[in-house]
């Protein structure tokens, strides 16, 4: 039932589902889009006229000039990466919406990169694979209470608290990787510097969104990442260092879990991953080749070739529970297009036990084996497609046994990069 008109965008795979283009698209009809987690660790890519913009800490609304882009508490930010991003915004896209940031967000700093690559060094070959932009050391200081806000920059004894902590952090770097530490100096002056730039838009993130949701405003919660990558939810350790479900959007940005009308699951039609860690519907042979020529699948930022795999209705329902998801929006249909057949991974064996839900251990995770369903693959191309019955029926037929497997309903398809190759099956916000 609809209460608030709010609605939580969330990744239900191992991240790169197409968050950003979903984003966009609902941010047409949106007041806010905030996002509650992660840092520039996240990479979106959005296409529309003609244009392809890319984002990373900014929140995919950003591209409608109507739209308050927030940057909430949960999020961890690297404010020199953040001007950047949007410098280049203002630079190729006049039209750009508000761009506001929590008090309460923690930095990311200098000295979380490099801790990020040396840690990463020591892991040697069982390393996570991380994006490297400090997003783990950022989120480490945050929980051991080391952390800096964006808040705490304004203050007038700011030089002072961050000499401590930047102190605290050389000898780590010394001692536990025999690393030195990024000048004291230059880093607190490009902090301030680039504090400057952005002082006017630092907000209370809570107080903000709770008036706006009881004057009635739209609000988009924008996931990054995906529900397999979620710290707690996902397929530890080889996650990222945030909770990336959709039950942290109340944490993540100062309001009620009560605001929460519902929440959308991007799903890819077929699987991705990057970075390390099990992966049970990996493709290692030319036909996940083709996959990952005809999708594009290399990291937005890293340009990483994704590891690619056919979908995973395990992950997928866990992720529908975790992440407390009510519909589905499927993307990249259009990528599928050429297959002779198409497989659905619905359970998994591990050691000749047959499981329905993904195992808690990275050791069990890698151990389980997928169990594929075949369906007929469709030759057509559906880039122009703009309604479910111009689908080939092979297609339908795909979208339908997500559905019944899943027990959801998918309110929508996207067939193509572009906004406009986007279709709705129902309204939901
Ligand atoms: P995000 O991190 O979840 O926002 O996803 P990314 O932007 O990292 O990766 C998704 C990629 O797929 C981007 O390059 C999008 O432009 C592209 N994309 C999104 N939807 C579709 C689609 O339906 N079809 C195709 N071919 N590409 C899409
Ligand atoms: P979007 O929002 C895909 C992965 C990294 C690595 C792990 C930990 O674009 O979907 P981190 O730098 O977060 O410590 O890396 O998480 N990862 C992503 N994979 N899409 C993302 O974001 C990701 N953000 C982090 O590859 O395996
Ligand atoms: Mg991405």
């Amino acid at each position: 039932m609809k209460k608030y008109n709010t609605l939580v965008v969330v990744g239900s795979q191992w991240g790169d589902e197409g968050k950003g283009k979903i984003t966009d698209y609902f941010s047409q009809i949106t007041n806010l889009v905030v996002r509650y987690s992660g840092g520039d660790n996240a990479g979106h890519q959005i296409n529309f006229n003609g244009e392809k913009h890319k984002v990373r800490i900014i929140p995919s609304g950003i591209f409608n000039r109507n739209v308050v882009n927030i940057i909430g508490n949960g999020c961890v930010v690297n404010l020199e990466q953040l001007n950047e991003e949007f410098d280049m915004i203002k630079k190729t896209f006049i039209n750009h919406g508000t761009l506001l940031i929590s008090n309460r967000a923690q930095l990311v700093l200098p000295y979380h990169i490099q801790i990020d690559e040396a840690q990463e060094l020591a892991r040697g070959k069982n390393k996570i694979g991380t994006t490297k932009r400090g997003i783990g050391p950022a989120y480490q200081d945050k929980v051991s209470r080391s952390g800096i806000r964006v808040g705490d920059v304004g203050l007038p004894n700011f030089k002072e608290k961050f000499k401590k902590v930047w102190e605290y952090q050389k000898v780590f770097l010394k001692k536990m990787f025999d690393v030195e530490i990024v000048d004291f100096d230059h880093t607190y002056n490009s902090l301030i510097e680039n504090y400057k730039k952005i002082k006017e838009q630092v907000i209370d993130c809570g107080e903000y969104l709770e008036s706006a949701i009881k004057e009635g405003k739209k609000v988009l919660f924008e996931g990054a990442q995906g529900a397999m990558l979620d710290i707690d939810h996902g397929t530890y350790p080889f996650v990222t260092s945030s909770n990336c479900s959709a039950s942290n959007v109340a944490l993540g940005s100062g309001i009620s879990f009560k605001y929460i009308d519902s929440v959308l699951g991007v799903v890819k039609a077929y699987s991705t991953r990057v970075g390390a860690g099990g992966f049970p519907a990996e493709l290692l042979d030319e036909i996940g080749d083709g996959i990952r020529q005809r999708g594009n699948e290399y990291g937005s930022n890293t340009k990483r070739p994704r590891r690619v795999g056919w979908i995973d209705l395990v992950a997928l329902r866990y992720a529908i529970r975790s992440s407390a998801i009510d519909k589905i929006f499927i993307t990249l249909l259009d990528v599928l297009s050429g297959l002779d057949e198409i497989k659905l991974c619905t359970s998994y064996k591990m050691e000749d036990k047959s499981i329905s839900s993904p195992p808690p251990t990275a050791e069990e995770f890698e151990k389980c084996e997928a169990v594929y369903l075949s369906t007929p693959g469709w030759k057509e191309d559906i880039t122009n497609v703009k309604s479910f019955s111009e689908l080939p029926d092979a297609a339908k037929n795909y979208l339908k046994l997500i559905e019944k497997f899943c027990e959801i309903n998918v309110a929508g398809f996207s067939v193509g990069p572009d906004r406009k190759q986007t279709v709705l099956l129902e309204e939901i916000f």
